[in-house]
């Protein structure tokens, strides 16, 4: 993300002429923190990058054990100096769980920004009643149906992969950026297994000077951000790399219509000539609710951006964390030895897991859980408040704390994650943390009313594909472990969510 110098300047002083209106509205002065020139969410805040001056969007990770003055602090405020609005932030489990019992309450309303990025009201962007009605429609759209259908193609996937992969005859094989792998697989599994769409593992266009659309999908996601900074303008200069964004972008948005026109006409005409696998999936759940009337409506636009949405939201998440158990289970060998043992009691003798077989996991569960702990994908969880709210904190003083209306609340999952009064010890990979714990202590997917929709989907996915994987492999760092951790710890966000950075991994075939 560096777009040239001069743009960035000429386009500053307009937004910093903006920001210092905005920033005068916000009263978080009084709760110690940064006061950075920029805003991490601003041109120039993400341009620069995380350094020693600049936050960046990178700060969360950069400066997860330090950013809360060492974790002394359950709340900090973030007011830049020149440019981008005040938010506060927090690392307590606790705090985040008061906030957002407000939920519902005094409706927490998510920030405008984020809706206007993702292609019309959607579930994630929503607020208030518009946010109750997508989720009632939604939500309910991922059935037990759609999780068999899960476990069914993550197998054919898994094995499609090998073949395209050429890896059918090899006996040990090194796989630098092992990251695409779950990032195409998971793209695949919600695009089938959701919307339908075929999306084969080789995905080449039939006319080479169009994007496919998985690719256009790949781009957007990648992009969501800078497309949020950078002004549309700048993508009609002459630079190749912006061309091809922008052309993913329409891409996609043509993609979307013509196969919402084509479900549509399939739903409406004689079901027979629906594919199975199709009546049920979330597609037609959306297109249905296009002619239901009242309360549980969706038009067009609102179709297409939850498509969108649960597109994005459901792969670079799920393929993140499912990079990060593997390398920490290449790292940790006795953890993969022991979680071999549980797959091969679990799943051998069927050969092709179940999703019953898949309940028969619990200590891979608690790996995946652990390296998402660790690499948490849903990075921030963003609220503005609509009512002046109190909250109780702990640290540095116990205390009652005011928050005003307007301000905006970020719940830093990273932090929050890796904070030691919560988590002892948080820099080490320990899924026996995991061993006992309820529903409600794995915070990684949110809290309260607008928590993931998509925590069984993933789980049946990271699940069967793990088994399936580790089965067959067993996995190594390539050079050292120090080097495979100093990889992961290249993370950022990736699309919209958190990644560990890129890895290689060396496979070795089992028996
Ligand atoms: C490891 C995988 C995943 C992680 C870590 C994750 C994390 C999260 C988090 C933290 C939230 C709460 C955001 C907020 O309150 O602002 C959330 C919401 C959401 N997630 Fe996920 N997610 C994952 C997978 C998925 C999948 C597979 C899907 C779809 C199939 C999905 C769909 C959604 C949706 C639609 C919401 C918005 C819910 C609402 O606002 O009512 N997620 N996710
Ligand atoms: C946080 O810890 C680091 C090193 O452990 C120390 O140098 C720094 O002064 C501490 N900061 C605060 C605000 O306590
Ligand atoms: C697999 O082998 C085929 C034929 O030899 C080749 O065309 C293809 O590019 C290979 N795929 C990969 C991912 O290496």
């Amino acid at each position: 993300m560096s777009p040239p110098t001069v743009t960035i300047v000429a386009f500053a002083l307009l937004t910093v002429a903006v920001s210092r209106f905005l920033n005068a509205r916000n009263s978080v002065n009084c709760i110690p923190g940064m006061r950075p020139l920029f805003a991490p969410m601003s041109l120039f805040g993400a341009a620069f990058g995380t350094r020693w001056w600049n936050p960046g969007l990178n700060w969360p990770w950069e400066w997860r054990k330090t950013g809360f003055f060492n974790h002394t602090h359950d709340v900090i405020s973030l007011v830049p100096l020149i440019s981008g609005g005040s938010s506060v932030y927090t690392c307590s489990v606790d705090v985040a769980r008061q906030i957002l019992a407000a939920e519902g309450k005094t409706q927490l309303f998510k920030p405008r920004w984020i809706a206007a990025s993702l292609w019309g009201e959607n579930i994630v962007a929503a607020s208030g009643d518009q946010w109750r009605r997508h989720r009632r429609i939604v939500a309910p759209a991922l059935t037990p149906k759609t999780y068999g259908l899960v476990v069914a193609e993550t197998i054919a996937v898994y094995k499609e992969m090998i073949e395209g992969e050429n890896w059918s005859e090899d006996k040990e094989i090194l796989v630098p950026d092992f990251n695409r792998l779950p990032r195409k697989i998971a793209l695949i599994l919600i695009s089938r297994c959701g919307f339908g769409l075929p999306m084969p593992w080789a995905d080449t266009p039939a006319d080479q000077s169009r994007l496919t659309f998985g690719k256009s999908l790949t781009i957007v996601t990648e992009t969501v951000i800078s497309r949020l900074i950078i002004p549309t303008w700048l993508y009609k200069l002459p630079i190749e790399r912006f061309r091809i964004i922008d052309q993913a972008w329409s891409g996609l948005s043509s993609f979307m219509h013509t196969f919402l026109e084509t479900r549509k006409d399939v739903q409406r005409g004689d079901t027979d000539s629906t594919d199975e696998k199709q009546r049920g999936d979330i597609l037609s759940r959306l297109v249905a609710a296009m002619s239901t009337d009242g309360k549980l409506n969706l038009d067009e636009q609102e179709v297409i951006g939850n498509i969108f949405t649960l597109m994005v939201a459901a792969h670079e998440t799920t393929a993140a964390v499912i990079t990060a158990t593997l390398g920490f289970l290449a790292i940790h060998e006795e953890e993969q030895e022991k979680v071999y043992a549980e797959i091969t009691t679990a799943i051998l003798a069927s050969n092709a897991p179940t999703l019953d077989d898949l309940q028969n996991l619990p200590y891979l569960l608690a790996c995946f859980h652990e390296a998402m702990r660790i690499y948490p994908a849903g990075v921030a969880v963003v609220r503005e408040l609509t009512d002046d709210i109190s909250i109780r904190i702990k640290r540095p003083i116990e205390e009652t704390m005011v928050l005003r209306q307007g301000t905006l609340v970020v719940i830093d999952m990273i932090a929050l994650h890796h904070n030691p009064n919560t988590f002892p010890e948080p820099d080490i990979f320990k899924p026996s943390r995991w061993a006992g714990t309820s529903e409600h202590d794995v915070s990684m997917f949110g809290f309260g009313a607008r928590a993931c929709i998509g925590r069984k989907f993933s789980h049946v996915e990271a699940l069967c594909f793990l088994a399936l994987f580790l089965r067959d492999w067993k996995i190594t760092v390539p050079v050292s472990a120090t080097e495979t951790e100093r990889e992961m710890g290249k993370a950022g966000i990736n699309g919209l969510a958190f990644s560990v950075g890129p890895i290689s991994l060396r496979l070795r075939r089992r028996k």
